[in-house]
């Protein structure tokens, strides 16, 4: 799929590696200006000159605002912002909801969907004076259908899809559609190192998970980034408050017998 961006400007949180590295690099090919943003060290690939480099936490109020000012200052507008930076459960942390800890609790929630409010808020008040924009959020397939031991994620990726259909009927008066992308198990770089080094325990554990795919594999990066492009596109003026699952079909069923 063919979609011009040139002329278009694009944020993307989290880009500095995986799902959000895969939906800059697409939109940067497809011809906008990206805003390569991690609070980690930005991708190399923002040194093009068309694109930008910002170190951004997406918890930080003041961040985020210094953040959107600076895109403003340099291109003039924003067009496109991708929610995509967020966390999952650690191992350690995959625990029944009587043994959460608050602090545990608190740090997901305030990356995974108090980021997302935030960037948002100061995206959006840039775009509707514009009277044009496309939020694009990432959720997960745990936000649709929840998974044991991951109890702040899944309220977390909930509260984003929720967040997401809230915030489209709002801002659809001002030409702004907002939509989320809900991941399945997606294979970036992270995970083909934990498989490589998993023990066989965790291989396991990874073989029960993709029988529960239909596919029987996990996504590509590109391909969560194929429909962060859809949604980018211009055309898709009419798609608004969606969430759009990219995950072989595992929220459609049960995928195996018992
Ligand atoms: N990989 C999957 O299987 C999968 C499945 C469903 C949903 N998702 C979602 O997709 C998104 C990207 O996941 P990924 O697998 O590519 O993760 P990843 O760990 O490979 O990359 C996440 C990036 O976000 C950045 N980040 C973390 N906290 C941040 C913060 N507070 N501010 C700014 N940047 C921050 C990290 O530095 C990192 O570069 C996440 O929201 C995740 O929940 C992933």
């Amino acid at each position: 799929m063919r979609v011009d961006l040139t002329g278009r400007v694009a944020l993307v949180t989290g880009s500095a590696k995986g799902i959000g590295r895969a939906i800059a690099d697409r939109f940067a090919a497809e011809g906008a200006s990206v805003v390569y943003s991690d609070m980690a060290a930005p991708s190399e690939a923002a040194n093009d000159p068309r694109h930008m480099a910002l170190k951004l936490d997406v918890t930080d109020e003041d961040d985020v605002q210094a953040a959107i000012d600076a895109i403003i200052a340099r291109y003039g507008k924003l067009d496109i912002c991708v929610n995509n930076a967020g966390i999952g459960t650690a191992p350690a942390d995959r625990v029944t909801i009587d043994k959460v800890r608050l602090e545990q609790w608190k740090r997901l929630i305030d990356v995974d969907l108090t980021g997302v409010f935030l960037v948002s808020r100061a995206a959006s008040a840039a775009m509707i004076p514009a009277k044009y924009g496309r939020i694009i959020n990432i959720s997960s397939v745990l936000g649709l259908v929840p998974m044991r031991l991951q109890s702040a994620y899944v309220a977390a990726k909930a509260g984003v899809a929720n967040l997401t259909k809230g915030m489209a009927i709002e801002l659809a008066p001002h030409g702004i559609t907002v939509n989320a992308i809900a991941p399945g198990s997606t294979a970036t770089d992270g995970w083909r190192g934990w498989i490589n080094d998993a023990t066989s325990e965790e291989k396991d554990l990874h073989a029960r998970l993709m029988s529960h795919i239909p596919m029987g594999r996990p996504a590509e990066t590109g391909e969560i980034a194929h429909a962060a492009l859809f949604l980018a596109d211009p055309d898709s003026a009419f798609v608004t408050a969606q969430i759009v699952a990219v995950d072989g079909g595992w929220i459609a069923g049960f995928a195996r017998d018992f």
